[in-house]
């Protein structure tokens, strides 16, 4: 009886600490999400978006703003969320504490209870590359942190940066901010918050910029191509792993090797311009999806990276790319076989 009894709650403390590490590390679960642009005219309505999120076995999306149909249809569903403040709401909120409550109680309290949204982070602003935009973006983050602060809500702040807020990047262990003036304060904010800094990383762009000292292979995660970085003997098999480490070596560089990194949009497009293949754009995004848990050489553990994006958008201006990166056409067909 009494060796049942010490079995049982040997097994029940070995539960409970289970449960405890499970709760403390639900990226090691799910790193892979995906971002879901809304610039398509013929897109799914918002529940049968969150419904092929669910039935994909997706974790986590990424939203440009608050969308009420949106947030409204992952409400209770488990699925993370980041959501941007968009840039053009920057100049406001940077200057005006009572903007950042009111945006705070019209887009994250209704949907911030324990049956609510699972937020991830909040993005202040995405891509904001000119410098009197990069100005607000700082005082931004500190405005929506003391609005959450004050409403009791934990959600971290941070911001999504363009890949060139990133230079001297190869070998990786090089990497710096292109502009520390801009980027030092803000890393030594999310060092102190403990929130980590949101990059888009396109091994695409990279690649279509200079294929001939870059082989296709090594940018879309296929074996064959290794690379030694001088500065510090890491091996690179990708140039995904390589992008990311040296945006850990700037941080590093900063004073603030501390902060982690989201991948907060990375994927290929299947038509439209140069290399872009429904075949190589399945290599690269399963590439993806089957290598961020494992993080990189530098740093080993689960990356959380989203996917861009969920589908095709036929309303973006720019490069005609931009309008074919989707996993997935508007009827929710799949661009091209890929697995989560
Ligand atoms: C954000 O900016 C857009 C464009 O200027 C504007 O229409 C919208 O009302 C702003 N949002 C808030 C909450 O003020």
């Amino acid at each position: 009886m009494a060796k049942q009894a010490s079995v049982a709650s040997v097994l029940g403390a070995a539960l409970v600490l289970i449960v405890a590490l499970l709760a403390a590390f639900p990226a090691a679960v799910h790193s892979i999400g995906v971002c879901n642009g809304v610039l398509g005219s013929n897109l799914p309505t918002p529940s049968d978006v969150v419904q092929l999120y669910k039935s994909k076995g997706i974790a986590s999306m990424r939203i440009y703003a608050p969308e009420t149909g949106i947030l409204r249809a992952l409400a209770g569903t488990g699925i993370g969320l980041v959501m941007d403040v968009p840039n053009e709401n920057l100049t406001a909120m940077a200057s005006s504490p009572p903007f950042a409550a009111a945006w705070v109680k019209a887009n994250v309290q209704p949907y911030s209870s324990s049956s609510g949204v699972s937020f991830r982070y909040i993005a202040v602003g995405n891509e904001v590359v000119d410098s009197e935009g990069q100005k607000n973006i700082l005082p931004a983050m500190k405005n929506l942190a003391g609005a959450l602060a004050a409403s009791g809500i934990g959600i971290k702040v941070s911001t999504a940066l363009r890949f060139d807020a990133i230079t001297n990047t190869f070998p990786p262990s090089n990497g710096v901010f292109s502009d520390p003036s801009f980027m030092g304060p803000v890393a030594a904010y999310l060092a102190s918050t403990g929130a980590p800094l949101l990059v888009n990383v396109y091994p695409y762009f990279a690649y279509v910029d200079n294929p001939r000292d870059i082989q296709l292979g090594y940018a879309t995660f296929q074996p064959g191509t290794t690379v030694r970085d001088d500065g510090n003997g890491l091996v690179y098999t990708n140039l995904f792993d390589a992008m990311v480490d040296s945006i850990y070596a700037a941080l590093e560089d900063a004073g603030t090797p501390g902060v982690g990194v989201v991948v907060s949009e990375s994927g290929w497009p299947s038509a439209g311009g140069f290399a872009a293949t429904a075949e190589n754009a399945r290599r690269y995004n399963q590439g993806l999806i089957g290598h961020v848990g494992g993080g990189t050489p530098k740093k080993a553990g689960p990356l959380e990276t989203y996917v861009f994006a969920m589908f095709n958008e036929n309303q973006k201006t720019g490069l005609e790319t931009e309008k074919h990166f989707g996993l997935f056409n508007p009827d929710k067909s799949p661009a091209y076989s890929i697995s989560f």
